[in-house]
């Protein structure tokens, strides 16, 4: 973990519940604090700023992307990297959310592509709500985002937050910092250092085919190139 100067870098940043006093939303505002408190730009929004009515490929093809996803798209686009706070459900994530990143991924160029994400989640069970996160991983990573390593779920969340929006437990509240600044690292790197060697290619089990193809490519000299679907 670096302690110097911040590089600059934007990020949105949302909780997936519509429920006024959501745990998880709560979470995001106390993300979106530790974060800008760091240095960044915050774009925070609200899961009401992104509704969609339930995916219909008829509505689609007639033309039609929902108003939500078109609006996800547009902060996709603006921002470095992505911060979500999930609720889980049914040991899920919420079937809103997945219909939203649904809607998101027909619009092209694919926004989720390329995006640096963390993941946390805050539940009243012990598990906190990390197994929706897991579910969650997996359109993402589909997608193309870098979803970070590391997930913060707070368990018994209804008593774990105090007043003031932190988290009670002293080392909870410290490892939660961490591995924000850690991700805030990561995308800093990804971001500023063009010299980084990266090679991504998500094989999705079709035969190569260029317009579709997910590569992206830098040699060391930092020369990039990259294709999206
Ligand atoms: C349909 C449904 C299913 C749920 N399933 C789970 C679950 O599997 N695991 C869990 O920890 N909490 C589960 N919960 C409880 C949620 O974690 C709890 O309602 C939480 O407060 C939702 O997040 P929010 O406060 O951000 O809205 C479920 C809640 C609902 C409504």
């Amino acid at each position: 973990m670096r302690t110097g100067v911040r590089c600059s870098a934007r990020v949105l940043v949302f909780g997936a519940s519509l429920r006024e006093n959501s745990l998880n939303d709560r979470l995001a505002v106390l993300a979106a604090s530790t974060v800008a408190e760091k240095g960044w730009l915050v774009d925070r929004a609200t899961f009401a700023d992104f509704e969609c009515p339930s995916y219909d490929a008829d509505v689609e093809h007639g033309g039609h992307i929902a108003d939500g996803a078109q609006r996800l798209r547009d902060r996709l686009v603006a921002a470095d990297a992505l911060i979500i706070a999930s609720p889980e459900y049914n040991a899920s994530m919420p079937g809103a959310l997945k219909n939203v990143i649904d809607w998101t991924s027909r619009i092209k160029p694919q926004p989720f592509n390329g995006k640096q994400s963390l993941l946390m989640s805050a539940s009243p069970s012990m598990s906190g709500g990390n197994r929706g996160l897991w579910s969650l991983r997996i359109p993402l990573e589909h997608l193309g985002t870098r979803v970070y390593p590391d997930m913060f779920s707070l368990a018994e969340a209804h008593v774990a937050m105090a007043s003031d929006g932190r988290i009670k437990d002293a080392v909870l509240q410290k490892r939660f910092d961490t591995t924000i600044e850690c991700f805030m690292d990561l995308v800093e790197a990804a971001k500023h250092y063009p010299a980084l060697k990266k090679q991504w290619v998500e094989f999705l089990g079709e035969h190569p085919e260029p317009l579709i193809d997910r590569v992206e490519e830098s040699d060391a000299s930092g020369v990039q190139s990259g294709a999206s679907s």
